[in-house]
């Protein structure tokens, strides 16, 4: 076997993986939740590893290991992955978000709801999009990936989330595809860059194609002029 080539460029870098899905509470025994396994995440985490950057994944609930040599920092909902993001964003280089963070969340109630008195109605807030938050904050210096979680217009979509939240690159993901994306182990990914420059990194397993994203990363910073 051949060890996975180090890429000068990443040397002393820091990457920042987010990974997994949120858990928003509902009250002390619900929760709501959605179908991230956190798989895509964990595999870009360990190909920016093995290419030779100091890794750090914050991570929802999963059920996959963090890869070794990859600092875990794992969280439940959508305010605490916030928090930690947010925290570590002057210490790192590359953030790449590829969390499925909750877009809404309940207002948790202290007791459990009683099935008699409930009225079916769950009132839902919006959570803080940590990634556009990140994009106000960014340093020059800095390099800001999202993904983008598409059924439908896929592209059009991803290329108003990349000027919407100030990215450097947004992966597209059709979830809507069969049999990718979410919960299994294969997933087609679209790079787009800031100047609506599109790349096929292909359908493949999750492994293959986080090698392919890193790859495209440091191709496209190593040429930003
Ligand atoms: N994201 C985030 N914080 C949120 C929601 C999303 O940081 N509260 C990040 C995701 O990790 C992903 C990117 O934003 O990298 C796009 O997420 P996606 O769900 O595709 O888009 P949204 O902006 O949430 O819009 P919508 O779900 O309505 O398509
Ligand atoms: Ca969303």
């Amino acid at each position: 076997w051949v060890l996975a080539p180090k890429h000068p460029f990443l040397e002393g870098k820091r990457v920042l993986v987010s990974a997994g899905p949120t858990q928003e509470d509902v009250d002390p025994v619900r929760f709501l939740t959605n179908r991230s396994s956190g798989k895509m995440g964990l595999a870009v985490a360990a190909a920016f590893r093995d290419a030779g950057a100091e890794v750090e994944v914050v991570h929802g609930p999963i059920h996959v290991p963090v890869p070794a040599r990859v600092k875990a920092r794992p969280v439940r909902s959508a305010a605490d992955m916030a928090s930690v993001v947010l925290s570590r964003q002057p210490d790192v280089d590359i953030i790449v978000m590829a969390a499925a963070v909750a877009d809404f969340r309940p207002r948790p109630s202290t007791e459990k709801l009683k099935k008699a008195a409930f009225d079916g109605a769950l009132h839902l807030d919006r959570t803080q999009d940590i990634l556009a938050t990140l994009g106000q904050r960014k340093r020059a210096d800095q390099c800001l990936v999202g993904f983008a979680a598409e059924t439908g217009s896929v592209l059009e979509n991803a290329a108003k989330k990349i000027r919407d939240k100030n990215l450097d690159f947004i992966f597209a993901n059709d979830v809507a595809a069969a049999g990718l994306g979410f919960a299994g182990d294969r997933n087609r990914l679209i790079a787009l860059n800031r100047h609506g420059v599109q790349h096929d990194l292909g359908t493949r397993d999750k492994e293959a194609l986080a090698r392919e994203l890193v790859a495209y990363v440091v191709h496209e910073l190593q040429h930003r002029s």
